[in-house]
């Protein structure tokens, strides 16, 4: 029965995580799955985390199945926490949020409810992406149509090509947009340009789906969600992704959310309820465990002000690390200009290594990044900075048409 099976292609990035692990070469270094890790090289379970589970821990009586979209607690703390405290979304009741496995639950629920609900065929995704998304989005029966998102020498923002796929797009189509902290390229849109898309995306009725998979790890929780609340202020629909995998640490609890921002509230009790049928075909309910440490951080004053402290630890080590890999570099390659990882935000950089020098790196220097040339800077720390350095160096050097 099984016999014609062949052997599927492994995840670009998690299959690159099971090399990195077979791997027998101590000074091996990961900056492959985006995951924060310390100095140490570890990823911790955050202080406000074991605080909340110590106190889930002691007062839950019972294992029973959560409601399929989660608590309505959870709900309001998610929205809370995209929208601020006062917002016409929340006051308007234009919102449902579902409680979903991680963010791409979340990206799988939004899509299928965009094929069998609005009819939508086709999604418009910028080039490079998370290499997830085309896989999500094909599995819930779209069409992917692609659009440059970088100019050819992979250096800055090809936003001409932005707004041209923006005024290309058929109404109804939906349109993926990374939020913040863009996966893998680390370029984000500016405040204007942000405008001036958005505007695009108002006129032509498409409908935006924002993946929100690191809020709090650009410039911070606030203003990381600035232009999802600015643009949804008055009336205009849209599908939000969130997750806590990043600015919890939660990767492996799997907690996300979708939230469906309705026009009106109108349409909101109707969108909520398609949600849900989605849901209990594919999961039934969510997990219960993750989702409430992230209700239980978000609804106590005192852990949230501790989680609020701990992300900003971790945003602000990252910024640094990606200064301190930039100097290094530039000491060591004085004759390239490394100014642009500095434009990047968030955990990831696209170093403009090519895949020949990436699958260098790997082979000669146990060193595992994705072969787009994407790197974790969060896997930098201070023992393996010097040897990551000299190796780019030794491949950059040695490659005659290097793009670093
Ligand atoms: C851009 C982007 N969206 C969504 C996700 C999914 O996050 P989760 O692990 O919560 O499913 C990721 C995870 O790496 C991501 O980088």
């Amino acid at each position: 029965m099984f016999a014609h099976l062949k052997v599927a292609p492994p995840d670009p990035v998690f299959g690159l995580a099971e090399m990195f692990r077979a791997d027998s070469n101590p000074a091996k270094i990961n900056l492959t799955v985006g995951a924060y890790q310390t100095d140490d090289g570890e990823t911790p379970i955050l202080d406000s985390v074991k605080r909340a589970e110590e106190l889930i821990l002691a007062k839950e009586s019972t294992k029973n199945y959560l409601p399929i979209d989660g608590t309505s607690n959870y709900a309001k703390l998610v929205a809370r926490l995209i929208f601020g405290d006062r917002h016409p979304v929340i006051s308007d009741r234009r919102y449902a949020t579902a409680h979903t496995p991680g963010g791409t639950g979340a990206l799988r629920i939004s899509t299928d409810f965009l094929r069998q609900q609005c009819n939508t065929k086709t999604i418009w995704v910028g080039n490079p992406t998370w290499a997830n998304h085309p896989q999500i989005f094909a599995a819930a029966g779209l069409h992917v149509e692609w659009f440059p998102y970088l100019t050819s020498d992979r250096r800055q923002l090809d936003f001409g090509s932005i707004l041209d796929a923006l005024g290309r797009a058929g109404s109804g189509d939906a349109v993926l947009l990374h939020t913040v902290c863009h996966n893998p390229t680390g370029f984000d849109l500016s405040h204007e340009q942000w405008r001036e898309a958005l505007a695009i995306v108002k006129e032509r009725r498409l409908i935006p789906i924002f993946d929100f998979a690191y809020q709090g790890l650009g410039q911070g929780l606030d203003a990381d969600a600035e232009m999802i609340r600015e643009f949804l202020a008055n009336g205009q629909a849209a599908l939000i992704c969130s997750s806590f995998s990043k600015n919890m640490g939660l990767y492996g609890e799997r907690v996300g959310a979708l939230t469906v921002v309705t026009e009106d509230a109108t349409s909101t009790p109707a969108a909520l309820s398609q949600v849900k049928s989605i849901i209990r075909t594919i999961y039934s309910t969510p997990p219960q465990h993750g989702g409430a440490i992230a209700e239980t951080i978000l609804s106590n004053e005192g852990l949230r002000q501790d989680w609020m402290a701990e992300l900003e630890t971790m945003r602000l080590r990252i910024i640094e690390l990606r200064e301190t890999f930039v100097q290094r570099l530039s000491m060591r390659i004085p004759d390239h200009d490394f100014g642009f990882i500095r434009q990047q935000v968030g955990m990831f950089s696209f170093s403009g290594l090519t895949r020949e020098q990436v699958i260098r790196l790997r082979e000669e220097f146990a060193i595992y990044a994705v072969e787009s040339g994407r790197i974790n800077i969060a896997g930098i720390n201070s023992r393996n900075l010097e040897p990551l350095c000299e190796a780019i160096a030794k491949c950059v050097e040695q490659t005659a048409s290097c793009e670093v």
